[in-house]
């Protein structure tokens, strides 16, 4: 039997659509092993598939097929802390999971940076699996099917508060509503951000976040299918975020706040008393 831990993780950044991720100490956990039959259960009273459209199982079932290995049935015990379709990579964790279970299993045939081009393949964007899979904050480009990225270490000055409303939004329908093409502006708009992004982040230049984090590419079309976002960026930036942008294809907000900030939190939720707005909570977290 295996026993996996999967961090949760916030992608995009703002600007970084598709290419920027971090990991967050929020964890799923999975105890996986072959078995006669499959058996799947949730250790808590989270709802998931318990049967062969599993996603966990879907994933190792991959795996074992891609590796020409017989998969003769699976138990599988899930903790679901991270909370789904809310932009806080609950399906990476499941393909990561799944992976990593699986690749114990059969004996570590594989090493990380297949899983990641397997993850990739499977997800359909990096910006998730890839922290998900590493750790920290995480850079990612996919050309022919490899996936070039580097993992940064940031300071530990930092938290991330994430605005976790109590409606779904499937990613499927968040990628829809973007457009197809975008203006030759509004991608070096992007591009000089998701890079000021990632550079600034490491440099502990915090400054610059705010406006790293501004993108023309996806949030002024999701932030109409999110309600209540937009008075949860105006409140964070009132108490002091360096950022705040939708985690991932939303309805999360996720705000960068700097560990001094000592009542952020309780002035965030003392607001959020006084608007009614009871649907959304905060869960103050660091970066894995
Ligand atoms: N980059 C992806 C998106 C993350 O924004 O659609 C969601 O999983």
């Amino acid at each position: 039997m295996v026993k996996v831990k999967i961090p949760a993780t916030s992608a995009n950044l703002g600007s970084g659509f598709d290419a920027l991720g971090l990991a967050l100490t929020l964890y799923n956990y999975l105890e996986v092993e072959e078995y006669d039959r499959v058996e799947i259960s949730s250790a808590d009273a989270v709802k998931i598939p318990q049967d062969e459209q599993n996603l966990v199982y879907k994933t190792v079932k991959y795996l074992y097929d891609v590796c020409g290995r017989e998969l003769p049935g699976l138990r599988i015990l899930q903790t679901n802390n991270i909370p789904m379709a809310r932009g806080l990579g609950s399906s990476s964790a499941c393909i990561v999971g799944g992976l990593c279970a699986g690749n114990e299993l059969m004996g570590r045939p594989l090493d990380d940076e297949a899983l990641l081009r397997m993850a990739v393949k499977l997800e359909g964007h990096p910006d998730n699996v890839a922290p998900a899979l590493l750790g920290g904050l995480v850079t990612a480009a996919i050309e022919e099917g490899e996936v070039y990225h580097v993992k940064q270490t940031i300071k530990d000055d930092l938290m991330f508060a994430a605005f976790i409303p109590d409606f779904e939004l499937r990613t499927s329908k968040a990628r829809k509503v973007i457009p197809l093409e975008i203006s030759h502006k509004d991608a070096v708009y992007n591009l000089s951000r998701a890079a000021l992004m990632s550079v600034s982040l490491y440099s502990g230049d915090y400054q610059n976040l705010r406006v790293a984090c501004a993108d023309r590419l996806h949030q002024p079309y999701r932030l109409p299918l999110i309600k209540g976002a937009k008075d949860i960026f105006e409140m964070s930036y009132e108490f002091g975020a360096y950022a705040s942008f939708v985690s991932g294809a939303g309805p999360t907000v996720m705000s960068i706040v700097n560990t001094d900030l000592f009542d952020f939190e309780s002035l965030c939720n003392a607001r959020l008393g006084e608007r009614g707005m009871d649907g959304w909570r905060l869960q103050m977290l660091s970066i894995d």
